[in-house]
């Protein structure tokens, strides 16, 4: 069975996957913050050990897949875009945590087999590549083998437009691995929606507003005159 530790867990997507792929799994800890999230995580998976805020974690349990779905705030072009660059103190910088982590599993021998990090496409954009870069020399330096695709939700049957960075990193310099291919696009949105929803989840009209100002994404997408 595959012993699971989920880094920045959320509510808990990688797990999902891994029960939608029928992998037998046991998530042996994860590492989450945020007292909605971690309810919500619960609600769907059950009462899972917590190990709370990841720079407070002195060493993991062993585990054979590490994920690792870091805060995208500062890479994502819907944010302020200040990086991730180590030592920076910003949100995303806490994959630099991670990298903590691997230092410590390493020097007990406790390497997981597989890491699974998900981000933003941004990520491997001009401005991001060379982090990117430093993030992969050293995992190759512990001997991964990384393999990393943008993927898109719509090529997967979900009616969402939304890419995604995916890295699967294996400790083995035979590794091979290649993304799955595409599968057509059988569902709509309306498929996705509750019919009756409370008015409380409603956007407000400033959110609204704000999701519709194209020229509020950094300047990389202006509205066009007319
Ligand atoms: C991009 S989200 C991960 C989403 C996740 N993959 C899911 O399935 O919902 C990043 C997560 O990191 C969490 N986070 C932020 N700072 C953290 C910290 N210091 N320690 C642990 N988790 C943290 C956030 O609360 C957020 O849920």
């Amino acid at each position: 069975m595959l012993k699971v530790i989920e880094l920045f867990a959320g509510v808990g997507a990688q797990r999902q996957g891994l029960k939608e792929a029928n992998i037998d799994h046991e998530v042996v800890a994860i590492s989450e913050i945020d007292k909605y999230a971690i309810k919500v995580y619960e609600k769907l998976h059950g009462n899972t050990p917590n190990l709370g805020d990841i720079t407070k974690i002195e060493r993991l349990p062993k585990a054979d897949l590490w994920t690792y779905s870091f805060p995208c705030t500062d890479i994502s072009l819907s944010g302020k875009m200040l990086g991730f660059d180590k030592g920076s103190n910003t949100q995303s910088s806490l994959l630099w945590e991670v990298q903590r982590l691997l230092e410590i599993a390493k020097i007990n021998n406790e390497l997981p087999k597989y890491l699974l990090m998900e981000n933003v496409k941004n990520i491997v954009s001009k401005r991001f590549k060379s982090n990117f870069k430093e993030w992969i020399s050293f995992l190759e330096e512990l001997g991964y083998k990384n393999f990393y695709q943008i993927l898109n939700s719509k090529d997967f049957n979900i009616p969402q437009n939304r890419q995604r960075v995916f890295m699967l990193s294996i400790r083995d310099d035979k590794a091979e691995y290649s993304f799955p291919s595409p599968i057509p696009l059988s569902l709509k949105l309306k498929d996705m929606l509750e019919d009756e929803v409370d008015k409380k989840y409603y956007l407000s009209e400033k959110m609204l507003q704000f999701l519709n100002d194209e020229t509020n994404r950094n300047g990389f997408i202006r509205k066009k005159t007319v």
